[in-house]
């Protein structure tokens, strides 16, 4: 292939107004020559993956042309997640159903698009449930091929967490049963997690919030919003696109960031506001800006933090991470939530990252409240009984039509049918992650929520700021992270990256618990 067509195929994949500046920035002129000007490390890696996209695009990769992205109405006021309705009536149960099914969404009035939803709605319902209570979940799979629900984050039986080995067949359903354990409030999220399937299912609309509130939640006078971040990549007809060689790669990121399903939304904040924030995008980064407002981090993937944590710097979360922010405006007008261009070090000639609006923030009162000093008591883990390495590595395999690279862990590729690692229960352990690649991943293992002890990068080893609840978390290229963990109940787990086109192309491991 030529470059020239090469070239093409790269900003037909990224689409719509970034697209434009590239071809702009690019011209015809060689891309990779000015990466080699500034970055050594990547102009290596440049010209390897550079040799390899051109072989493996001979396949069978057609240019992507997608929606311009003023096809889409923007500056609609935030929507409020509908609620999973609870059809039961008995105190401390939570009992509903999930239909998963290809739904027609008029996205303007000329514009239908289809989706895989679960109840019809982009992102599904929200389920909202107090600790303790008993959950029981009927998913009815009408889609053409298996899913399973995996409840992302919550401390539940292995046998109820959606594992690929467990599968939904087409047409059938399966009843999730499970109780939420004490102390366990916090932002939760649920997704199809079955074998091969997952990058699609999700890229097509299935992801979906779940809150676990506790009854004596110190921050429960403060008024809440809810934002989930989902993306969405549409072609020039309106449907979905398929994955490109370069989301299989990098992760995929549409032309739309979502809030709630809706696109550059506008959000009024009239008072210090509760936020809980969710990244479900599959490979997006999100390095949130929100002017003009303190910013207090109040809780993590695994509910609140010991005490309020004033952020001074964009707050980075990668797909599948989630926040708890109070945020209190220092002065009233209009601002634009962004997400601070990220450099995760992306393979292939990619262009350089930007600022993207993600909506628009009216701050209509300055009135900030005092947050309480202590927000929650933190397991204080004690010392490590067993200790356990990962290694991250990226090879190439032109016998992989997803891109043509494979993600690995410690060498091996995801085996449904094999056991990678073994814990005792209830053990306390270290495990260090090693990012041995070049391009950021992240690291999520269920059935635990970990507390991260350092990281490691160019022989510089950092404490994390503040002690916080965590199952999904970032690695720099060559970081070294080291996190303390215990898993409280038996059976398998998985961890991998979430990355989701990582996961679903084998970045992914097996943990049996007894
Ligand atoms: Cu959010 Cu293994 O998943
Ligand atoms: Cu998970
Ligand atoms: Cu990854």
């Amino acid at each position: 292939m030529k470059r020239r067509n090469f070239l093409i195929n790269i900003t037909a994949a990224i689409g719509g107004l970034v697209a434009t500046k590239a071809i702009a920035k690019m011209g015809d002129n060689n891309m990779h020559e000015t990466m080699c000007d500034t970055n050594s490390d990547k102009c290596q890696k440049g010209d390897d993956m550079h040799q390899h996209m051109n072989m493996g695009m001979n396949n069978n990769q057609m240019p992507q042309k997608l929606l311009p992205t003023s096809a889409l109405p923007q500056g609609m006021s935030l929507p409020t997640l509908a609620n999973l309705k609870n059809e039961s009536n008995q105190k401390g149960v939570f009992e509903a159903t999930l239909h998963l099914k290809p739904t027609k969404v008029a996205l303007t009035p000329d514009l239908t698009t289809e989706f895989w939803t679960y109840n019809g709605m982009i992102p599904g319902p929200k389920i909202e449930v107090f600790e303790e209570d008993h959950v029981k979940i009927t998913v009815k799979n009408e889609l053409n091929q298996p899913t399973t629900v995996h409840w992302h984050g919550l401390l539940i039986p292995s046998d109820q967490d959606g594992n690929p080995q467990n599968e939904i067949p087409a047409g059938g359903s399966l009843t999730y049963e499970f109780t939420i354990p004490k102390g366990t409030a916090g932002t939760y999220w649920y997704h199809p997690h079955g074998h091969n399937t997952v990058a699609e299912q999700v890229y097509r609309g299935l992801a979906g919030t779940f809150i676990v509130r506790s009854k004596h939640d110190p921050l429960a006078s403060i008024p809440e919003q809810h934002w989930f971040f989902s993306d969405l990549k549409l072609t020039d007809k309106g449907q979905i696109a398929d994955n490109s060689m370069l989301d299989w790669m990098n992760g995929r990121e549409g032309q739309f960031v979502l809030i709630n399903g809706s696109y550059r939304p506008k959000i009024k904040i009239d008072s210090a506001t509760r936020i809980r924030v969710w990244n479900s995008c599959s490979g997006r980064y999100l390095n949130l800006s929100i002017p003009n407002c303190d910013v207090y981090l109040v809780g993590t993937d695994g509910g609140l933090l010991a005490k309020p944590y004033l952020l001074t710097e964009p707050l980075l979360l990668t797909p599948a991470e989630r926040a708890e922010l109070v945020i209190m405006p220092k002065q009233t007008g209009t601002v634009y939530l962004q997400s601070i261009g990220y450099d995760r070090n992306k393979m292939g000639n990619v262009p350089p990252e930007q600022d993207i609006i993600l909506g628009e923030l009216t701050l209509t009162k300055s009135d900030p409240i005092t947050l309480p000093n202590t927000l929650n008591h933190l397991p204080n883990m004690g010392p490590a009984v067993a200790h356990k390495l990962l290694e991250y590595t990226e090879v190439m395999d032109m016998k992989e039509p997803r891109g043509g690279v494979l993600f690995l862990i410690n060498g091996k590729r995801h085996d449904m049918s094999r056991i990678d690692l073994k814990s005792k229960i209830h053990d306390i352990e270290e495990w260090t992650i090693f990012n041995n690649s070049h391009m950021d991943h992240n690291f999520h293992i269920h059935g635990a929520q970990f507390i991260v002890q350092s990281h490691q990068l160019n022989d510089k080893k950092t404490q994390p700021e503040y002690i916080a609840l965590k199952d999904t978390i970032n690695l720099r290229p060559h970081e070294k992270l080291t996190i303390k963990i215990q898993q409280n109940l038996p059976g398998l787990r998985m961890y991998h990256c979430h990355i989701i086109e990582h996961e679903t192309t084998g970045m992914m491991g097996q943990l049996m618990v007894e």
